[in-house]
Formats: structure tokens, C-alpha cells, sequence
């Protein structure tokens, strides 16, 4: 006979705040991730604000979407950002070569992205070009965006419509250096980084903070290289990157929908092994950094499948099912358990790319079960984390891939109530266990449960959503407070007492 699964949440042990920012979006010039996922500008039919999709914008504010990166990834090291201001109908049309060869039109610049983060209410993320662009080039584009004086640039920003300087909270010095960014060595990046960012000002008041290019998987030479080599000059963060792929393999990553067990379990393993990622990295910056002022940014993460058949294979247009919502829930749990040093990372990506919110045909609009992860961990944005333990976790076992069954996580969220996030990551066994705060039992809990029939279960466009979140509650019972996970599930509560 199994063993009693018992959860314990120590609320009077608190830990750092997980920074809201761990909820952070990335939206690329990617397939139509902006381009018809979000922007469809002024004269469309489709109700917009300012160009921008009003049933996209009103369901990522649903999310409390805290931040948004913009205009890359891989696009940002070929983007000069004196092609996407001034009119639109003037603006050079380049071809997009990282992603599908299509033409890009420049029709979102910086003032629809600062629009953007307006509308949504998020703080802003801005990618410089260090592969095919200048630090001239980054300079003023930081001078355009923040110049409050009588510069020809601050005057152009005005005359361009923004009397006010845009408020800049990050700004990155290139995109994976190591790769599409310039397949440079974090040596020669290193350089180039301090050489750029020495003419990287700004007022005082509106100093982003600046992100050098890191690593990508659990390797640490480049936050080792990064760490040593940028001291003296404006550096307050690494941007780390970590995709999972079903197969681990780039060739064939691994199909989106219509897989078996050993896929659900190579999936959500792999999600897990990148605490070990981020432990590794954080403790090789705490030798260089021991007061911990640079912070380790996961700020592109998620799901990575074969490309949807059909579709344009530059466009990363992916299915998003259950276990996606379940890979979600997993990250969150892996970033809250690492949130003094990560204090911001990036889904990849917000619409219609990779494992997004939010998928978009023409007029119609699905959630993603990806979406419905996103809205029930909302109470843990800025939450205290506090410590929570699962004692007699089974092992969740498929062929030669094992990993525990359940995931837990815990915090005392800004309305002051305690929340517990828990995955059951085991497809085919629900599990019960007994919640605890500190050495009692909890009361009560009430909250939402996100599980579906099907692994691969999903929220199409146009037909009946699979996956959505429903109530969940439990009271206790003799002293005793019994959650009962279905296989494949996500729960998130607040607890009484
Ligand atoms: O998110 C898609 C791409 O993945 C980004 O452009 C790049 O940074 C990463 O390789």
C-alpha cells in the first residue's frame, strides 16, 4: 500500500517576493505572432485600438500581463529602429530572413509597442541590435526613447507624436550571442558588450536595466565569462534561454498533439531539469556576485515542437494543449523556487507562436491552455514565496523516464491570503493528499482545477474549448484536509487557516 502523500507549507519561514516579472511575455516579429495575432492596424474591420486587436489586448490584461519583450529574439539583432517610426506608409518593407523570408513593413515601431505596453499596462522590455547594428546605433535609439532636453532625436520622438520620453524598464544588449545574435564566443561578446554599453546613457530617471546575452542550457560558461568580465560598466542582468523539446532533439523535435505517454513524460521531465539549469548558473554567480545585484533572467522559455503541418516552418506555429498548461505550471514553479535571482523571464511567445496565450485566425480568438496556467497563478505575482514540502511524492514512471508525480508551490500573495500551486504531472493516476500549514492541518481551500480527458486535449478555434478551468474546494475532515489531484492536473487554492 502507498504511502499518505502529505504537503506542508511553512507560512511562517517567508522567502523572497516573486517578482510579478516572472510573468513576463515575448512578442517577436515572427509569423503572425504581431502581425495579425495583435496588430492589425487602424483601418482594419477588426475592433482595435489604435491598431491594436481589443479582444487580444482585453484577454492578455485578464493575465496581469506585468511585461513584455519586444521586437526579438533573433529579430532583434537585424531591427533598426529608424525603420519603424515616422509614417507608416513611408516606412522601408524588409525582408524578414530569420523568420519565413516575408515581408516586414516596419507598421510597428517603438511608438505602437510603447502603445502596446500602454494598453496592457505592462513595463516595457526593449532588445537592442548588437549582431548588424552599432553601439551608435543603440545609443540613440535610447536617447530617442528617453531624451526629455532639446535633442534633435527628443524632438523627432515629439514630432513623431510622444511629447513625453517612453519609460524604458530593460533594455538587452543583443539576443543569444552564442547563436542567431552574431555565433559569437562569450569572450569576444564580452567585449563588444563593454564597448557598447560605455555609451549606453540615459536620465537618470529613466535608466533601464541592462541584460547581457547569456547561456542556454545548463552550462555556465557564459554566465562564468559574463560575471568576470562586466564589471565597471552598466550590467545588471543575464538573459538565460531554455526551450523544451519533447525528443530533445532539434531535428525532430516531437509533434504537438496526437503523442503518447513516453512524450507527455520526456516533456515535463525535461521542464524539471531546468532548476538544476538555473542552480548551476546562480550558484557560479554567486562567486563573482556573493550580494546577489545581478539578476538571472530566463527571459525565453516554453515549448518546442515540430511546426504545425502545413504551416510556414519560419512561422513556429504550434498546437498548445493540456500538457502545455502543465509545462507552464511546472516553469513557475521551477522560477517562484529560484526567485531571488529570477526576477523576470519571458514565455515564448505571447500570439499565435511557439507555446502562446493566445491563438488567432482572422476575427476569431482561442485561450490557450497555456492562457488558463497563466490566469490561475495570477495571485502569486509579487507573492512572498514561502517554503512547502511534499513528503511520500510518487514516482511517476513511463518506460525508462521517471520523475516525480507531483510539484508544489506556495506563497502569501499581496491580498494576504496563503496560495498553494500543484501539479500532478502523472497522465494516468489522480493523486490525495493531506495539506498542512506547518504542523495543522489547513481548514479549507477554494480555488480552480485546469485537467482535460485527453493528454493533448486542446482549445481550437472556432469549436467548444476543451480545456478551461473549473471550481475546485475542499474542507477538512477529523483534523485532516484531503486534495484529491486528477491524473494530469493543475490545482491552484487559497487556504483557510
Ligand atoms: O522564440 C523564438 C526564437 O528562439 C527567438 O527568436 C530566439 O531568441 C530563440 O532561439
Amino acid at each position: 500500500q502507498a504511502a499518505d502523500i502529505k504537503v506542508v507549507v511553512n507560512a511562517d519561514q517567508p522567502g523572497p517576493v516573486i517578482h510579478r516579472n516572472i510573468y513576463g511575455q515575448f512578442a517577436e516579429h515572427l509569423g503572425t505572432g504581431i502581425y495579425e495575432g495583435m496588430w492589425v492596424g487602424p483601418e482594419s474591420k477588426i475592433p482595435n485600438v489604435r491598431g491594436w486587436r481589443k479582444d487580444v489586448v482585453a484577454a492578455l490584461k485578464d493575465l496581469h500581463v506585468p511585461l513584455v519583450r519586444w521586437p526579438g529574439g533573433c529579430f532583434a539583432d537585424e531591427y533598426h529602429w529608424r525603420e519603424g517610426i515616422g509614417p507608416r506608409a513611408q516606412r522601408p518593407v524588409k525582408v524578414n530572413t530569420t523568420w519565413g523570408g516575408v515581408a516586414e513593413n516596419n507598421a510597428v515601431g517603438t511608438h505602437e509597442f510603447f502603445d502596446l505596453a500602454e494598453q496592457l499596462g505592462a513595463e516595457t522590455y526593449v532588445n537592442g541590435n548588437l549582431g548588424t547594428g552599432s553601439p551608435q546605433e543603440m545609443a540613440e535609439w535610447l536617447e530617442y526613447m528617453t531624451a526629455d532636453g532639446n535633442s534633435t532625436l527628443a524632438q523627432l520622438r515629439r514630432k513623431n507624436g510622444h511629447a513625453k520620453p517612453f519609460r524604458v524598464h530593460y533594455f538587452a544588449v543583443g539576443n543569444e550571442s552564442w547563436g542567431c545574435g552574431g555565433n559569437m564566443r562569450p569572450e569576444y561578446y564580452v567585449d563588444l558588450y563593454r564597448q557598447a554599453a560605455t555609451f549606453l546613457k540615459t536620465p537618470q530617471n529613466n535608466r533601464p536595466v541592462f541584460i547581457a546575452s547569456g547561456g542556454h542550457d545548463a552550462r555556465t560558461d557564459w554566465t562564468e565569462t559574463l560575471a568576470k568580465g562586466l564589471k565597471g560598466v552598466p550590467f545588471d542582468a543575464i538573459s538565460h534561454h531554455g526551450y523544451t523539446l519533447p525528443t530533445g532533439k532539434w531535428e525532430t523535435k516531437g509533434a504537438a498533439v496526437g503523442f503518447g505517454e513516453d512524450q507527455w513524460i520526456s516533456t515535463l521531465a525535461h521542464t524539471q531539469t531546468i532548476d538544476a539549469w538555473v542552480r548551476k548558473n546562480t550558484a557560479v554567480l554567486d562567486q563573482h556576485d556573493p550580494k546577489k545585484r545581478v539578476g538571472f533572467y530566463f527571459d525565453e522559455w516554453g515549448s518546442w515542437y515540430d511546426p504545425e503541418p502545413g504551416s510556414n516552418p519560419g512561422f513556429l506555429v504550434q498546437r498548445n494543449t493540456l500538457r502545455d498548461a502543465l509545462l507552464a505550471a511546472l516553469h513557475f514553479h521551477v522560477f517562484h523556487a529560484n526567485a531571488e535571482r529570477v526576477k523576470m523571464t519571458n514565455v515564448a511567445q505571447m500570439v499565435n507562436v511557439l507555446q502562446a496565450m493566445i491563438l488567432t485566425s482572422k476575427d476569431k480568438l482561442a485561450l490557450t491552455p497555456t492562457y488558463h496556467a497563466f490566469k490561475l497563478y495570477v495571485p502569486f505575482q509579487d507573492a512572498t514565496s514561502l517554503p512547502a514540502s511534499i513528503e511520500n511524492n510518487p514516482v511517476y514512471l513511463v518506460g525508462k523516464t521517471e520523475m516525480p508525480s507531483l510539484s508544489v508551490t506556495a506563497g502569501r500573495a499581496k491580498d494576504g491570503k496563503l496560495y498553494v500551486g500543484l501539479v500532478n504531472a502523472n497522465a494516468t493516476q489522480a493523486a490525495e493528499l493531506a495539506l498542512q500549514v506547518g504542523a495543522n492541518a489547513a481548514k479549507a481551500v477554494k480555488g480552480q482545477l485546469l485537467t482535460a480527458g485527453a493528454m493533448d486535449a486542446q482549445n481550437e478555434l472556432g469549436k467548444p474549448a476543451q480545456v478551461v478551468p473549473v471550481p475546485f474546494e475542499a474542507q477538512a475532515v477529523g483534523g485532516k484536509l484531503t486534495l484529491k489531484l486528477p491524473a494530469k492536473s493543475i490545482v491552484v487554492v487559497a487556504v483557510e487557516g
